[in-house]
């Protein structure tokens, strides 16, 4: 891509920044366009690019502005605190200092994706599980692909209002109402049994710096969201996830050659995850729940709930597949984050 091509993705990236009610990180990401020349390690690597710098590939713009935020965050600059808090006026002229007084630091931010764990998702698959609690009245094995930090193996810790239905602990320190419109899911009892979760790349949340870094990935404008992670960290702390380093096919292949113990619904689950696998490996975890799901019983069923992007412009679809049987829904539609959810279920 051209230099030109570079700074148009900053540009349209801090246009979606604005357009998402999200005023500092689009400032910060529109200084950065400005400042970016061949005077910093950062800017020669940005502007020499190899791959797709855009949001829908390398994400270049959104890995500076965790950098950026991750230095707001620790008060590395008072002139840089400042425009975090709000006070835009002169963005471009604080963004260039810091990124000539912070170059080395911020070029690192350049070495991987931006990497998000949102548990505001965890309430289309929370309503997924209490229609099977309800169906099959068992307790559940989870199992998660692409987990992230793994924070949404405690969504049976987090406390719900989904639609007219409560669900969870109403003590969570977590609690996720999201905008609903439809009817309500079924009052049920969710029991976990048994969880795992697995990524390509996990995130291990019991290393502060990694916390930090997750943290440095929201958007600092979406006080909600931070607020929601620094709440899911809390209980991750007290219940630490696991999330074993796998790829999806290979682990669910594997997995699901065992069945379960008898008198448990096996679900299989994931969120805003299958857009970014191969579609090879998308037809192996297919064709690997359709053979387990021959399989299933009523004592031991098996389902697949997945909340997903619907390639339709930031939305998402609730859908979930039960076997015995194999019959599929279209539960829900909603934002990515799980924050407003439209019931069809
Ligand atoms: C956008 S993140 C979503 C994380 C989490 N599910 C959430 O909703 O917050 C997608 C995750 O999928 C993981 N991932 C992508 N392809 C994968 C694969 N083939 N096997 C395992 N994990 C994968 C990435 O490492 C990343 O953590």
């Amino acid at each position: 891509m051209s230099e030109q091509d570079v700074r148009e993705a900053f540009r349209n990236q801090a246009i979606f920044c604005d357009r998402s009610g999200t005023p500092v990180t689009a400032a910060v990401v529109r200084g950065i366009a400005a400042a970016l020349d061949r005077s910093t390690e950062t800017g020669r690597r940005v502007l020499d690019w190899q791959g797709d710098p855009r949001g829908s590939g390398d994400s270049v713009p959104l890995r500076l502005a965790g950098g950026f935020h991750a230095l707001a965050r620790r008060g590395a600059d008072e002139r840089l605190s400042r425009l975090y808090r709000g006070e835009l006026e002169g963005s471009d002229a604080v963004v260039a200092g810091v990124l000539h007084r912070f170059d080395a630091e911020l070029s690192s931010w350049l070495d991987s994706p931006p990497q998000t764990n949102e548990t505001g998702r965890a309430a289309p698959i929370m309503a997924a599980l209490l229609l099977l609690a309800e169906d099959y009245g068992l307790p559940f094995e989870l199992i998660e692909l692409g987990a992230s930090a793994g924070l949404n193996q405690n969504l049976d810790r987090f406390g719900y209002r989904l639609g007219e239905t409560q669900a969870g602990y109403a003590e969570s320190p977590l609690q996720l109402a999201p905008a609903w419109e439809g009817g309500s899911p079924p009052q049920a009892e969710v029991r976990v049994v048994s969880r795992c979760a697995i990524d390509q790349s996990p995130v291990p949340v019991a290393d502060p710096a990694q916390r930090e870094r997750l943290m440095a990935y929201c958007w600092a404008d979406q006080a909600e969201r931070i607020q929601r992670l620094e709440a899911a960290l809390a209980l991750a702390a007290a219940h630490p996830p696991r999330v074993q380093q796998a790829d999806a096919a290979d682990f669910v292949e594997a997995v699901l050659s065992e069945p379960q113990a008898d008198g448990v619904c096996r679900v299989i689950f994931h969120t805003i995850f299958w857009t970014y696998v191969p579609a090879d490996k998308q037809a192996r975890v297919r064709s690997a729940l359709a053979r387990a799901g021959e399989r299933a019983t009523r004592a031991r069923p098996l389902a697949w709930a997945r909340y997903e992007l619907n390639g339709q412009g930031g939305v998402a679809e609730l859908h979930l597949t039960q076997w015995p049987g194999g019959r599929e829904r279209h539960l829900a539609t909603g934002h990515p984050h799980g924050s407003a959810i439209a019931w069809h279920g």
